[in-house]
């Protein structure tokens, strides 16, 4: 992937399989292009050269015919200030046209997997920044997307928000079964969450290590202090500073 202004070469090429309901996480140097091979996937890029599929229709095709299939979650919440989060979270759906009572169910619905139910009719600046980013998955999953990219969801986040959020994902993930993209600079983060750890050497990027996460679900926070978890996130790490060099 070359961007035309600039002439960067964000990316090398790249050969990638996610399996269909697989969590996959994302980790590599600052300006690799993890955040440009997610908007490729989202259709957002159009590759200079190759290709790109999903559920073997292109991702530009997806993102026109089907727009539910793919949803993204990024570092910022960007909720709509002046809507409260029930309308926060309505706000795809209204877009595809769906009827009130059917938006008002699944808003519901939710809020309720993301424990928000009692603050529906908030404004998003009387929230924490952490139930900020709840409504945005609230808002990113009421679509039943079959994909989902998060880029650095919770990077903003302090670390014991950011450990509950992990495990909620996994719950939503567990109840869903949708593919996630979910990219992080923290190697905790990516071993808890995934089934495999993708790794990306400096620009351009190319992914130089996929790293087996072997834990089974549900995980819970005790995973954290196991040893074959502190030997995993070593292996991670070494290979991060490996691609990093
Ligand atoms: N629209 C653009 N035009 C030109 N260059 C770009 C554009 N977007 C990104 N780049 C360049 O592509 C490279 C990869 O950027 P990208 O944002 O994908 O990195 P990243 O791995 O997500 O970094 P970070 O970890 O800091 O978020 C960088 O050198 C960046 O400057
Ligand atoms: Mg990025």
């Amino acid at each position: 992937m070359v961007f035309p202004r600039g002439g960067v070469r964000a990316l090398a090429p790249i050969d990638l399989q996610l399996n269909r309901g697989e969590f996959a996480a994302l980790v590599g140097p600052s300006g690799c292009g993890k955040s440009t091979l997610l908007r490729l996937v989202a259709g957002l890029l159009e590759p200079t050269a190759g290709s790109l599929s999903i559920e073997n229709r292109s991702s530009g095709e997806v993102r026109l015919s089907n727009a539910h299939t793919l949803s993204f979650v990024f570092q910022q919440a960007a909720l709509l200030p002046w809507r409260h989060v029930a309308g926060n979270v309505s706000v795809p759906l209204e877009l595809e046209g769906i009827s009130k009572s059917e938006r008002n169910a699944r808003v519901e619905e939710m809020l309720r997997l993301v424990g928000l139910e009692d603050f529906a009719r908030a404004l998003p600046h009387r929230l924490s920044g952490g139930m900020q980013m709840r409504v945005s998955l609230a808002r990113a999953l009421a679509t039943q997307p079959s994909v989902l990219l998060l880029d650095e969801p919770f990077g903003a986040l302090d670390e014991i928000t950011r450990q509950r959020l992990n495990e909620e994902l996994l719950r939503l993930w567990g109840n869903d079964g949708f593919t996630a993209l979910f990219v992080t600079h923290n190697v905790y983060e990516a071993a808890f969450l995934s089934q495999r750890v993708l790794v990306m050497s400096k620009r351009p990027g190319q992914i130089v290590a996929d790293i087996a996460v072997p834990f089974e679900y549900p995980r819970d926070s005790s995973l954290r202090s196991e040893p074959e978890f502190a030997r995993l996130t070593g292996d991670i790490s070494r290979a991060l500073e490996v691609a990093s060099s």
